[in-house]
C-alpha cells in the first residue's frame, strides 16, 4: 500500500488536480514538498511512492531531488544552511565566511554539529551574488536569506536560533577551548 497515498489522500487528490491526467508528472515536485514536509527529508520509500502516483520511474524522482538544493534525501540538522561559493560570490569573500564559519562551528562543508542543529552545504548560485557573502537557510518549510554576512554575524543568528530551537547556547569551537575554571570569556 502506498503510504503516502494513505495518508495524504485529499492533499495527493488537490495536487494532481492541478494537471491533465497526461501530466501527472508534474506534480512530482509537489508530491516532493509534502513527503519532505512529513519527515524532513524525502526517503527512498516516498521516492518510489510518488514514482508510482505520478507514472514516472523512481530515478527521474531522484533526479528531481538531486538537483534542488532545497530537496534531501537523508535526514540532518534542524537547520540546513546553504552557502554559495560559486565565483561571483567567492570573489567578494564567500569561501573564507564559509571556512570562517565551519572551523568556529567545528564542522566542515557537507556535516551536520554534533548537537544536531545545523548542517552547512555548499552550493552555487543563489541569485543574489552582488550581496554575497550570503547564506540560505532552510527551517522545515520556512526559507529565509541573509545577505552581506560575516562568519561572526552569522553566529550570532545561529546563537539566537539555537536558543529557540534546542532551548540551548550554540556550542561553537572556540566556546569547547575555553575552561570554565579560568572564568575566560565565552565568545
Ligand atoms: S554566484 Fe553566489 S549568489 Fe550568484
Amino acid at each position: 500500500m502506498n503510504q503516502l497515498l494513505k495518508k495524504y489522500p485529499e492533499e495527493i487528490n488537490r495536487i494532481l488536480s492541478r494537471y491533465p491526467i497526461d501530466r501527472k508528472q508534474a506534480a512530482v515536485m509537489p508530491l516532493l514538498h509534502l513527503a519532505q514536509g512529513e519527515a524532513g527529508f524525502v526517503s527512498r520509500t516516498a521516492l518510489q511512492e510518488i514514482a508510482e502516483i505520478t507514472g514516472v520511474s523512481a530515478t527521474e524522482v531522484a533526479s528531481v531531488v538531486g538537483f534542488y538544493t532545497l530537496f534531501h534525501d537523508a535526514p540532518e540538522g534542524k537547520i540546513r544552511m546553504q552557502v554559495c561559493t560559486d565565483l561571483a560570490c567567492d570573489l567578494r569573500g564567500a569561501r573564507e565566511y564559509l571556512t570562517g564559519l565551519c572551523d568556529q562551528l567545528g564542522v566542515k562543508p557537507g556535516e551536520t554539529t554534533e548537537d544536531g542543529l545545523i548542517t552547512i552545504e555548499e552550493v552555487k548560485c543563489l541569485a543574489a551574488c552582488d550581496k554575497a557573502p550570503l547564506f540560505q537557510a532552510q527551517l522545515g518549510d520556512e526559507v529565509e536569506y541573509h545577505e552581506n554576512q560575516t562568519a561572526a554575524r552569522t553566529v550570532d543568528w545561529l546563537r539566537s536560533m539555537s536558543a529557540a530551537i534546542n532551548g540551548t547556547p550554540l556550542k561553537t569551537v572556540k566556546q569547547e577551548e575555553v575552561n570554565p575554571d579560568e572564568g575566560g570569556s565565552h565568545e
